[in-house]
């Protein structure tokens, strides 16, 4: 099997694991209210790449825990993740009507469900975590929590989301944009890398220091390449509005120094995420090929 092929089937058997987990989920904690519930199962099981749980369980693998102990943390990644999409997506934010192929959850709903869907699945993370089913200590549990939580507020995701509403139509320099994605987007793929190792109550600060090292440099990368993608992709196989970036004035990295120069960009931080993975050794090859994935990809 090629590299390629092996993260495929990689990405193929973690997809449909972190999926089952989180119906699972949704099943065990039923909203009471139809709408809502139908709201928030539309919204985390859309068609996703899931590379936030992917990450988990291979920076989880690469230290030596098993997937039974990763599962918690894959979920609650995504479900972050996707509080975040759904209201990223509102008109008070992007006004993107498409979104995994179909319409935004404010669309196919309406903004006070698609608000209240995101509020729903933020806490629904953090009650997973402290309370899901797993054999992780209570220690663990709250290392795990407290990564989580400041990598979605306002030091993390939501801070960057607020400097991106507040920089539209203004010319940020490259050092407060890589600053902007960082937090946006490289926040929450650190925290997935960091949840992944936590899951071994025997990591050492250096191991976790290293795949911070790493998930930094690829979280900026994961942005830039979506940056790209909205100027080269297509909307059928982005399943999002292709364009969107431009058409609001965006601060991109392509609009800021040009098409190829955000390719470089990209480049370099993939090298130097591989970089850091050195010390690790062979255990670290899907984490690699990730890394080679994100820039590669075209969705
Ligand atoms: C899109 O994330 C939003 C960003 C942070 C760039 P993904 O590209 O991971 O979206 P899905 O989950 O695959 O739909
Ligand atoms: C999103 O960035 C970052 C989030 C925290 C959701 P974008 O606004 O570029 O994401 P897309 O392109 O809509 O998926
Ligand atoms: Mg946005
Ligand atoms: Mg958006
Ligand atoms: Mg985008």
């Amino acid at each position: 099997m090629s590299q390629s092929e092996q993260l495929q089937s990689f990405m193929n058997n973690y997809q449909q694991r972190v999926n089952l987990a989180l119906e699972n989920c949704l099943q065990v904690m039923p909203c009471p209210d139809p709408k809502l519930d139908e709201a928030m199962h539309y919204s985390l099981t859309g068609d996703g790449k899931r590379i936030r749980p992917i990450l988990v369980y291979a920076a989880g693998n690469a230290t030596g825990s098993s997937d039974k102990q990763l599962d918690i943390a894959a979920c609650a990644v995504e479900m972050i993740h996707a509080f975040s999409l759904i209201h990223d997506d509102l008109p008070a934010m992007d006004d993107d009507d498409l979104r995994r192929g179909r319409a935004t959850c404010h669309k196919a709903f309406d903004e006070a469900t698609a608000i209240l869907a995101g509020d729903a699945l933020q806490t629904m993370a953090f009650e997973i975590l402290s309370s899901g089913d797993t054999h992780l200590s209570s220690e663990q549990r709250l290392k795990m929590i407290s990564q989580l939580a400041r990598a979605t507020g306002a030091q993390g995701m939501t801070g960057g989301q607020a400097i991106d509403l507040a920089a539209v139509g203004s010319d940020l320099s490259l050092q407060q944009l890589e600053a902007m994605h960082s937090l946006k987007t490289g926040a929450l793929i650190r925290a997935s890398v960091l949840l992944g190792g936590l899951c071994n109550p025997e990591i050492t600060d250096a191991e976790l220091d290293m795949l911070d090292q790493y998930a930094a440099c690829i979280g900026l990368c994961f942005q830039i390449q979506d940056d790209i993608l909205d100027v080269i992709g297509d909307t059928e196989t982005l399943g999002k509005p292709q364009g969107s970036d431009q058409q609001q004035a965006k601060p991109t990295y392509p609009a800021l120094l040009g098409l190829e120069a955000a390719k470089q960009r990209a480049q370099e931080q993939h090298d130097m995420a591989i970089e850091h993975l050195a010390p690790l050794g062979e255990k670290a090859n899907t984490l690699r090929q990730i890394a080679d994935y994100i820039i590669k990809r075209n969705f």
